[in-house]
């Protein structure tokens, strides 16, 4: 068969998942890495082996020994790194989220239908092992109709700051970063329904807490503690045209006990939590029942659904099959996300038809 040749673009903490899932996968060659920081390029073309080191975006458009790219860069450059790569002939892997908002992502989706390539979206918690124990159970309808879901990704202390922090290159907080994954993952698993409206609020109200000592938490390479143009907390009720709803809420800073992740689902049959740790629940002979699915990975596996991901990216570019995260699932969850904003900064529900 055929081997997929790729070029990462973005070489910075998280291209180490798609580079050394790329180098576990017998299908690729890793071709090629290009980072802003030359050297930073150079460092992760050595750790992987990649055999160049590009100069320009433009040497990887062109380059017709580059079949595919995946683009781990801030998130202001992914509608426009996406489109040229898709102009480039190449299939393109692109971090979460798609764009920065709506008309990017669009636009986006526009390039894919041009091009004929495909692009998936890296949303990574659906390849995880809970996740997809989680979607076989709801596929045989053990859960009966989802009419409801609750996500929470809370933080008190957790703005990585650097671009993270500045709204101009990653295009919002907390939302827009952990946001993007529980809000997918509670909307793929309720089977993807079409939003109808939204209500929302985002707050600025703690910072980054840049003050708090003594308590370490993951920074960006270029933290610096007085810059920050992000809000700290988020929520939402989502409602979609099925009747379903979806509430949710996040947070970089927060006066919160702990840290917390829960996801859970809420059906006309049972029930089930995706995080912190899978299980479902049911109704038996008159009897509540809670189910522990006895697998290797009852909470999100980080390392295990990147791999996941890029094999599957791989094996739709090789087979020419659909992603299983396609480009129009990015534009969606771009509008909810949009939608949140929009609807926080009008202080009213936003509708669509
Ligand atoms: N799926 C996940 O769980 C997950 C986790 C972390 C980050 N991410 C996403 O991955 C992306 C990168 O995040 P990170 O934490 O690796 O950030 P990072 O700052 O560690 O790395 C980003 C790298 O991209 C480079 N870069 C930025 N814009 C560029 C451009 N236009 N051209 C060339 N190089 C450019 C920077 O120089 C840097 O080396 C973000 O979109 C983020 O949302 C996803």
């Amino acid at each position: 068969m055929q081997k997929l040749r790729v070029c990462v673009i973005g070489t910075g903490s998280i291209s180490d998942m798609h580079l050394q899932s790329y180098v576990k996968n017998p299908d690729v060659i890793l071709h090629g890495v290009y980072d802003y920081s030359k050297e930073r390029a150079q460092e992760k073309a050595m750790k992987y082996g990649a055999s160049r080191v590009y100069n320009s975006l433009e040497e990887v458009f062109q380059d017709p020994e580059v079949d595919a790219v995946s683009i781990c860069t801030w998130n202001n450059s992914h509608a426009e790194i996406s489109i040229g790569a898709l102009r480039g002939g190449k299939h393109v892997l692109v971090e979460k989220p798609l764009s920065m908002n709506v008309e990017e992502a669009l636009r986006v989706e526009e390039a894919v239908r041009e091009s004929n390539k495909n692009l998936q979206v890296g949303f990574v918690r659906r390849f995880a092992t809970n996740t997809k124990v989680l979607k076989s159970f709801i596929d045989t309808g053990k859960l009966g109709e989802i009419y409801y879901a609750k996500a929470s990704c809370l933080r008190r202390l957790g703005n990585p700051g650097g671009w993270f922090a500045d709204i101009e290159r990653s295009g919002g907080g907390p939302l827009i970063d952990l946001g993007v994954h529980i809000i997918d993952i509670c909307w793929y698993l309720m089977g993807r329904p079409k939003v109808k409206s939204i209500s929302g609020n985002t707050y600025h109200k703690l910072g980054n807490r840049g003050n708090v000592e003594n308590l370490s938490f993951y920074k960006a390479a270029d933290y610096d503690k007085e810059q920050n143009t992000v809000e700290d907390m988020a929520n939402a009720l989502i409602t979609f045209e099925n009747g379903a709803s979806l509430l949710v809420d996040v947070s970089f800073t927060l006066h919160a006990k702990k840290d917390e992740i829960q996801v859970k689902l809420f059906g006309t049959k049972g029930g089930a939590e995706l995080e912190p740790e899978l299980v479902l629940v049911s109704e038996e002979n008159n009897t509540m029942i809670n189910i522990h699915p006895q697998v290797d990975h009852t909470t999100f596996d980080f390392t295990n659904a990147f791999q996941g991901e890029i094999d599957a990216f791989v094996e739709s570019c090789l087979s020419g099959t659909k992603p299983v995260a396609p480009v129009e699932d990015g534009v969606e969850i771009m509008k909810i996300l949009a939608g949140i904003y929009e609807a926080s900064e009008k202080k009213s529900v936003v509708t669509f038809s």
